[in-house]
């Protein structure tokens, strides 16, 4: 009797430590740690993001920059041709703001020739779409861009 009443106990205080654990944030985003990736704006470690971010590719992207990322043939040297996004081309070579500015405006106005989205799709989308992209990318070139990011004031 008065051991299962022990048990009981402790099971009940387990359980309320466990649920206001997850409560307070101890499953919170690696990113919302303060003075590390807080200021970058691409979250390719984000699942859920990413996953919404792969969405909105198929949809708004790929039938320019391909389904694999991979680009238009002959883009090289003809902004009229959609780069590819995945490390051979130099996507990666910008801090998250640009690339952001970039999909949001259009590159029409910076001599290029894409259509800016921010009729349709959301800073949200925008982020979203960027983080799926980064996510794509090998750990070495993540990396470098994490870099290119912190030089930029930007990670
Ligand atoms: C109508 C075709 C088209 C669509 C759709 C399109 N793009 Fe582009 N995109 C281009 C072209 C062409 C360029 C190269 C323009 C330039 O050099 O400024 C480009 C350039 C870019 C760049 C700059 C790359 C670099 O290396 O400087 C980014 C980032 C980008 N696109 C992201 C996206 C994203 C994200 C989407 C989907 C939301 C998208 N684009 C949809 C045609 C397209």
């Amino acid at each position: 009797m008065q051991l299962s009443r022990l048990l009981t106990l402790t099971i009940l205080l387990g359980g309320g430590l466990l649920v206001g654990w997850v409560w307070l944030g101890g499953s919170a985003p690696r990113n919302a740690t303060p003075g590390t990736a807080s200021a970058a704006l691409l979250q390719p470690g984000n699942a859920s993001l990413v996953a919404r971010g792969a969405d909105i590719y198929a949809r708004a992207c790929a039938n320019c920059h391909g389904a694999n990322l991979e680009g238009q043939a002959g883009w090289r040297g003809d902004r009229k041709l959609a780069p590819p996004h995945d490390e051979s081309g130099h996507t990666w070579h910008h801090p998250d703001k640009l690339l952001f500015e970039m999909v949001k405006e259009g590159t029409i106005r910076m001599g290029g020739s894409m259509p800016g989205f921010k009729g349709m799709l959301t800073d949200e989308d925008i982020i979203a779409v960027l983080s799926y992209i980064k996510s794509r990318w090998p750990a070495r070139v993540r990396e470098a861009h994490d870099a290119i990011n912190a030089r930029a004031g930007n990670g």
